[in-house]
């Protein structure tokens, strides 16, 4: 099971942008349904195979909003590992129904920090907690671990298998593993591919003022080790709106349901499309798929209760548009 992670399918995004080169990495077909399936198994295996992580004696203990920690779930269960989540209040109901059915422990942290108002320093001071509590504990650490990075270079490597050399990937950001890992294989192959970082409006890690955020799994509040000055050539900021706009503009012209930060990386797509040269190859890495984000971006309901009457925004692109069906 574990080797079906990677080899994601690469598509182009005729439709959307029917007069550019613009590919799509569609990282959903992962087994658990994300890119952070590569950062899960890159981790994990490191650390059982040092003899860090022992089968039926040690506990894994990591901070996640959701991916990540289904990606951690998968990998504990196949070498039959304990794992405990922390996650807070903003992971989806589907994605703890996930984590349970493969045999993850959940705490959920509630409280938010009272200095920045955000639940991810609590989920920290609690992974901290049960470590120094338990000597069996192992904490992964995706926000310091090299091998988050490391295994995401496999993203880029995939794409200039088969494309050649691109000109532009686009990055959604929380711990930056994806960022990082693409940027370094990038320099260390030479190649000329430049990054655009795709972030929340109110993320901490390219500096933008602190602001309460909808939706998970990208942005932070803090900056992360990871984050490094010179990684991005190019940082987009999107809005909780852009991402819903970006996934439902993705679906109805595309047919890709997708989460939330690949509607980010639609977004900041289209306004750097007319920036860039026409011909410049462009990849939008879509980190995870939709189905956690039904209660969400797709509910009409959750979206009119947040953003008012906003389908005019997409509603004309479900419309059949024969020149862009090439
Ligand atoms: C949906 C989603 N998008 C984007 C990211 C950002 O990836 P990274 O942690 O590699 O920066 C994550 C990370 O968990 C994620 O779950």
């Amino acid at each position: 099971m574990l080797s079906t992670v990677g080899n994601t399918p690469l598509v182009r995004l005729h439709r959307l942008y029917p007069d550019h080169p613009v590919y799509a990495k569609v990282e959903r077909f992962n087994p658990g349904g994300s890119v952070k399936d590569r950062s899960a198994v890159g981790m994990l295996v490191e650390l059982i195979e040092s003899g860090r992580i022992v089968p039926g004696r040690s506990v894994v203990v990591e901070s996640s909003s959701g991916n990540l920690a289904v990606g951690i779930a998968q990998v504990c269960a196949y070498f039959g590992v304990r794992f405990v989540c922390v996650v807070d209040a903003k992971t989806t109901q589907q994605n703890r129904a996930v984590l349970r059915a493969l045999g993850a422990e959940i705490e959920v942290v509630t409280a938010r920090d009272p200095a920045t108002g955000e639940y991810l320093p609590m989920r920290l001071r609690r992974v901290r907690e049960l470590v120094e509590s338990d000597p069996d504990a192992v904490n992964p650490d995706q926000y310091r671990n090299p091998r988050n990075p490391a295994s995401m270079a496999r993203v880029l490597a995939e794409i200039t298998d088969e494309l050649g050399p691109v000109d532009h990937v686009f990055c959604a950001t929380s711990t930056c593993g994806t960022l990082r890992g693409c940027a370094e294989y990038a320099a260390d192959q030479g190649l000329p591919t430049r990054f655009v970082a795709v972030d929340a409006r109110g993320s901490a890690i390219f500096g933008d003022a602190p602001a309460r955020r909808l939706i998970p799994g990208h942005g932070a509040s803090i900056v992360p080790p990871l984050h490094g000055d010179g990684l991005a050539d190019e940082v987009v900021h999107v809005s909780d709106l852009d991402c819903v706009v970006g996934c439902r503009r993705l679906v109805a012209r595309e047919a890709i349901l997708a989460g939330g930060s690949s509607g980010a990386v639609v977004t900041a797509l289209d306004r750097t499309l007319d920036r860039l040269p026409a011909d410049a190859v462009r990849v939008a890495v879509l980190p995870d798929g939709g189905d956690r984000y039904l209660d969400t971006i797709y509910s009409d309901r959750w979206v009119t209760r947040h953003f008012g009457e906003v389908a005019h925004l997409w509603k004309d692109l479900a419309t059949h548009n024969p020149r862009s069906d090439k």
